[in-house]
């Protein structure tokens, strides 16, 4: 079973929040969803205070450097994007992860499970974070394939449903 949650509950956790740490993957480009994502960042940041941060792996998406040229079209300051290993020790002091559209590039599995296609690869930590939520559309895998046991983690809450109009109506709340 899974915690699955609405535009609303995500609104309620991020206005609350210290920090949030978003993590953007495949489907943020294939919803076209980068624009959105920073209007989340803008709104988190102006009107609650809260301190937004941006993690990049190395391999999200489906080209080197993929996310990162997304966030530059959609503005997002420099400053704010970590690399991996600038920034995978600072979930477990984030009140919430938005991983949106991203999958193989969080699984555990990818660190304890031999049998993984991913073992070996470095994940982001994201389940460290007080709240994960998971914008994507179904519990299907990723580029590998694999099941994410995160999906299922009792910290976890689903966002079903597509990366630019999820994070769309999460703004239209924070902003209500
Ligand atoms: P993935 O593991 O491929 O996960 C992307 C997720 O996005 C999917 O699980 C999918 O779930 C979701 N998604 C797709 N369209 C969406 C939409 N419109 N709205 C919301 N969600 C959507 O991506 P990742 O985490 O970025 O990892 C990258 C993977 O690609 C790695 O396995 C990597 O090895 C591989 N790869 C990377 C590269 C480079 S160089 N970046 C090159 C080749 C391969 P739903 O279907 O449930 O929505």
């Amino acid at each position: 079973s899974v915690n699955s949650g609405s535009p609303r509950d995500a609104a309620f956790i991020m206005e609350n929040s210290s920090l949030i740490i978003i993590v953007p993957g495949y489907g943020m480009a294939a919803a076209r969803a980068q624009h959105a994502v920073k209007e989340l960042a803008d709104v988190l940041r102006k009107k609650y205070n809260v301190s937004v941060k941006f993690a990049i792996h190395p391999v999200a998406g489906r080209m080197p450097g993929h996310m990162n040229v997304l966030l530059a079209e959609a503005d997002v300051d420099y400053d704010d994007i970590f690399e991996l290993k600038d920034i995978n020790r600072e979930f477990s002091e984030a009140d919430a992860a938005y991983v949106i559209g991203a999958n193989d590039i969080t699984n555990p599995a990818a660190a304890h499970n031999p049998d993984s296609p991913l073992y070996g690869m470095p994940v982001l930590d994201v389940g460290a974070a007080k709240t994960v939520f998971f914008v994507k559309r179904s519990l299907a895998g990723g580029y590998s394939g694999a099941d994410n046991p995160l999906f299922y983690a009792a910290n976890t809450v689903m966002l079903f449903g597509d990366a630019k109009k999820m994070t769309e109506e999460i703004v239209q709340e924070l902003e209500a």
